[in-house]
């Protein structure tokens, strides 16, 4: 896991640093832990970076451990899948998993995450 504390404020939203881009391997998950409060699994698959809640929206395990796919995400405990661009659960409807924006500045990869205050 990376522990990575630098973060900018940007509004209402928080962008937080998740590595150099040529640190990324295609579709290796890296995980993340920001401010104490955000798990956050990062992944490069053709050349977009992906993120997304690190913890399974069905009994919260780390989806950095599941597998990926053609732009989806399976849970390795039960195998509910998840779509990496709209969070959709193939098994439950209402179980969505959050997906978060990123970005490209300077050769580095940040996450936008919507702060829950
Ligand atoms: S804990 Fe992920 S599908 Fe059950």
């Amino acid at each position: 896991m990376n522990l990575l504390c630098c973060h900018l404020s940007w509004g209402e939203q928080m962008k937080y640093n998740a590595g150099l881009i040529d640190e990324y391997e295609e579709g290796q998950l890296k995980s993340f832990r920001f401010d104490d409060k955000y798990s956050v699994c990062v992944v490069k698959q053709h050349t977009q970076f992906k993120a997304f809640r690190n913890a399974c929206p069905h009994q919260f395990v780390p989806l950095s451990d599941g597998f990926l796919g053609e732009n989806t995400i399976t849970c390795c405990l039960h195998g509910w899948k998840f779509d990496l661009e709209t969070g959709a659960c193939d098994v439950a409807p209402k179980m969505v998993l959050p997906i978060y924006s990123t970005l490209i500045e300077d050769n580095t990869v940040f996450v936008i995450i919507e702060d829950e205050k």
